[in-house]
């Protein structure tokens, strides 16, 4: 099956084989009416499923209300959204700002730590990926993205994710923030030990740097519990979320510590969309059904579940991540399995490395669904 691209659009995706019409729970259908259990999620986006009815409708009736107005007035629905997500990030972060998209997130964390620690330089990872626009681009820890982005933004430097030791070299006083995403995604699904992360918080502190954490695809639940920040008794100065967080609604956002927050001006940061209406409705929502449907809960049963299920197959060799965001080591190039796995109704993403499938699901994707997959995988492999 091959699915044209449309003559009026930039080609810049390759495209899966399939043309997606509709979706419910962790299912979509393509035009032709055939099913596909989604363990992609739209790239980590359909948090609480495809189309769920909370979600629907709370978009309907801001819709309904009022589909826009801008950051110069209050809205009821942003108060509700910002207060609602707050109440899940551990202290310090105290502060949400409203953008719209993962790498606006990034660039607006980053300057939220170069102006209040007045220095320049921001240290990433081998490996990182942080979004598309400048600044961002720059502090891609993967070499193609990069250089996808030339003339790079000056004042960023890269150090190999999980060595200390190399990122203490790295972190010299003109270093504003160190930013990670705490899983690496692209790079294969790459994590570090506790250690790591709590030694890089204490590099910070020492030297005067913000640590942001990029949790794009670890936020909002997908890893087990609700934001990684936190875990390991560590505590980032700054979060950056987007993806999952409207349930497919754009949306980024970024959480900022009280210290931070103290320092901004109004006029210091903006954004036309950001905090609109119906994002905030949609990230409203989202974060109750997360809460009430017990989501979290699920995520850590079902992947107990995927991660037993994946890795008592002789053709796996490793089963990695947290949670709903975890990579399957082949021993084999993935790309022919995904495409076996897609002919048979089920939807996985790849890596930046050939030989590592990635599983980025709906937070509602049920036991049957899993055991469903798991029979898929069996007869592919
Ligand atoms: C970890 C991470 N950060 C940032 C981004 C950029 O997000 P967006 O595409 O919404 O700009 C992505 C996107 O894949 C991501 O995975």
């Amino acid at each position: 099956m091959t699915v044209e691209l449309s003559a009026a659009e930039l080609p810049t995706y390759t495209r899966w084989p399939v043309e997606i019409a509709r979706g419910e729970g962790s299912t979509v259908w393509d035009t032709s009416g055939k099913s596909y259990l989604d363990l992609y999620g739209g790239h980590a986006v359909a948090a609480t499923g495809h189309c769920h009815p909370r979600i629907v409708e709370a978009i309907r009736e801001q819709a309904g209300e009022l589909l826009f107005y801008s950051n110069v007035v209050a809205l009821p629905v942003r108060t509700r959204a910002s207060e609602a997500i707050i109440a899940q990030a551990p202290a310090p972060l105290s502060k949400v700002f409203f953008v719209n998209s993962g790498t606006e997130a990034n660039e607006n964390a980053m300057r939220l730590a170069r102006r209040f620690t007045g220095r320049s330089d921001v240290l990433s990872f081998h490996g990182g990926f942080h979004g598309r626009t400048s600044d961002a681009i720059s502090a891609a820890g993967l070499a193609k993205y990069r250089e996808l982005g030339r003339p790079n933004v000056p004042g960023h430097r890269l150090a190999p994710f999980g060595d200390l030791a190399a990122a203490e070299a790295a972190a010299d006083e003109k270093v504003a923030a160190v930013l990670l995403e705490p899983i690496q995604s692209m790079a294969g699904v790459v994590t570090a030990p506790a250690s790591y992360f709590q030694g890089l918080r204490r590099l910070c502190d020492e030297r005067g740097a913000k640590l942001i954490y990029d949790e794009v695809q670890t936020g909002f639940g997908r890893t087990g519990t609700f934001f990684f920040a936190g875990r390991h008794g560590v505590m980032p100065d700054l979060v950056s979320l987007a993806k999952g967080i409207g349930s497919g609604v754009p949306m980024g956002a970024v959480l900022v510590s009280e210290g931070i927050a103290q320092t901004v001006q109004p006029e210091d940061y903006g954004t036309t969309f950001g905090g609109g209406p119906l994002a905030c409705a949609a990230a409203e929502a989202t974060v109750r059904v997360i809460l009430e449907e017990k989501l979290i809960e699920n995520v850590r049963a079902g992947s107990r579940r995927l991660v037993d299920g994946l890795s008592a197959l002789p053709a796996v060799r490793e089963v990695r991540g947290e949670g709903f965001l975890l990579g399957v080591v082949l021993d084999r190039p993935c790309k022919p399995v995904r495409q076996a796995l897609l002919e048979r109704g089920f939807l996985v993403g790849g890596s930046d490395l050939p030989d590592v499938l990635r599983l980025l699901p709906p937070l509602v994707l049920t036991q049957e669904e899993i055991d469903r997959f798991l029979v898929a995988m069996s007869k592919v492999l």
